[in-house]
């Protein structure tokens, strides 16, 4: 198969040193009708640069945020209260499961255009990032992707097309989740060849770098009955990423009905799930603290409680409480609690929130105990936090306490 379009461009375009340096391409996947058409940017090599120096810490606050791109109608980039973020991401874009390149649909080139020039209008201006995946699934694609070079290459290609196209400050990786070793090895030849892509492509065009950063599990190794154990390739993302964006939620939920929990804990007397344990875990591993984001979870999880006097953390339930699928956002939770006059509780074990109204009972975060997972994590010298997701608060009221709750 001859050279791709994108390649034949970007040899007629005075990278032909780059090019032959990096060997010769005698396979890359034909362009899909929605791949990107936007300005020549390196290919990135099969054969990378043996040794990628590492990228330094962000050296400027992440204080940031998911945006869920399909609730734009409702909460357009212009509804966001910029002044509480440095950084906020685009949720989602895929890949193409054929041509592994990266899908921008015609709605997603309209949202994006907006979504960008309204964060980089605000002063100071937002980092516009773009997140690729989510927990809408796409791992099969992603494993297919990552399994090969050719197709990494592919892959890797089209995201940094896209970035600049977009006037992207940076790419973000949210693979839920490598499931074996195999493919957590072939997640880090991902990254690192990521990197070597993004380093070549600022060097060439004199650009500022951009970002690239990881969504992951809240730990750095799978441990839970039934998974098959696994860790993350923490010494290629010590390298290779700006910085990690650790989940740290959905510790319990919807999938266990039998009692209650808090679905986001920053400590748990009985088990390793917890976001002390997983932060912590994600430093022994090997990344830098300052390169380690904390997720807070602006949405809570419900459950219908067995006996209404039976109340606490770990109480026995029938089932889910209100909402969808026993998931309510925070402003929800909010009104939940005025409307049905909800007991509420500042739980100091878990540095948690929880409610409860007759038989339904919500495990969730607010603005103390974000507090308290804030001090956490500031005294263990991380990187700062990010939410999921920006549109859920209630009037700002987390966002805002988050904002000043960083001191350092
Ligand atoms: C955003 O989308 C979610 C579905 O993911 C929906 O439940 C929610 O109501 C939407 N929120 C807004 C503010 O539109
Ligand atoms: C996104 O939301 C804005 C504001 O409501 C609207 O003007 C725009 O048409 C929406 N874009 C798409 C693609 O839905
Ligand atoms: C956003 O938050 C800032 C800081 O609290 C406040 O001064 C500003 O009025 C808010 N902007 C809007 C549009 O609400
Ligand atoms: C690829 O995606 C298309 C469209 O969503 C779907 O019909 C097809 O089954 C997928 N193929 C594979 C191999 O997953
Ligand atoms: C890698 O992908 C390319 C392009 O899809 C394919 O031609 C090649 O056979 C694959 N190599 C392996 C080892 O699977
Ligand atoms: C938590 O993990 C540590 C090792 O990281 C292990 O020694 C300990 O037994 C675990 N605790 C529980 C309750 O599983
Ligand atoms: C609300 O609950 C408190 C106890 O938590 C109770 O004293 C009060 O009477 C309740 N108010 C209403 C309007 O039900």
């Amino acid at each position: 198969m001859a050279l791709g379009f994108i390649a034949f461009l970007i040899l007629t375009a005075s990278f032909f040193p780059f090019m032959s340096r990096a060997g010769a391409y005698s396979v890359a996947p034909a362009a899909s009708p929605s791949s990107p058409t936007g300005p020549l940017v390196p290919v990135p090599s099969c054969a990378r640069s043996p040794d990628p120096a590492p990228v330094p810490p962000p050296s400027s606050a992440v204080k940031a945020g998911y945006w869920p791109s399909w609730n734009n109608s409702t909460s357009p980039p212009s509804s966001i209260n910029l002044s509480y973020f440095t950084h906020i991401y685009y949720a989602f874009a895929e890949l193409d499961n054929t041509s592994f390149e990266l899908v921008i649909t015609p709605s997603d080139a309209d949202i994006l255009a907006d979504f960008t020039a309204t964060l980089h209008a605000h002063q100071p201006p937002v980092k516009a990032m773009l997140s690729i995946g989510g927990g809408g699934g796409g791992g099969d694609t992603f494993a297919s992707m990552a399994t090969n070079c050719s197709t990494r290459s592919a892959f890797i290609k089209s995201t940094i097309a896209v970035a600049r196209e977009y006037n992207l400050d940076g790419l973000d990786l949210d693979w839920e989740f490598p499931a074996n070793p195999e493919k957590m090895a072939s997640l880090g030849d991902l990254y690192m060849e990521w990197r070597d892509a993004i380093a070549r492509e600022a060097a060439e065009t004199g650009r500022p770098s951009l970002l690239l950063t990881s969504a992951v599990y809240f730990a750095s190794h799978f441990f839970l009955p039934g998974d098959t154990p696994r860790s993350y390739p923490a010494d290629k993302m010590a390298v290779s990423l700006d910085w990690i964006n650790a989940m740290c939620y959905d510790y319990h939920g919807s999938w266990d009905t039998s009692e209650t929990g808090a679905p986001a804990a920053l400590y748990d007397p009985k088990s390793n799930v917890s976001t002390s344990y997983g932060l912590t875990s994600w430093v022994e591993a090997g990344i830098p603290p300052k390169k380690v984001v904390m997720g807070l979870p602006l949405y809570g999880r419900t459950w219908k409680l067995k006996d209404p006097a039976d109340h606490g953390i770990g109480a026995p339930a029938v089932g889910l409480g209100p909402g969808d699928d026993g998931v309510l956002v925070y402003s929800a939770v909010v009104d939940f609690n005025s409307e049905n006059n909800a007991t509420q509780v500042n739980d100091e074990v878990t540095v948690s929130a929880y409610s409860y109204s007759g038989t339904s009972w919500i495990g969730y975060d607010d603005p103390w105990s974000v507090t308290g997972k804030i001090e956490f994590a500031e005294g263990h010298g991380l990187g700062r936090y990010f939410f999921w997701a920006i549109g859920y608060d209630k009037d700002w009221s987390i966002s805002s306490r988050a904002w000043v709750a960083w001191r350092s």
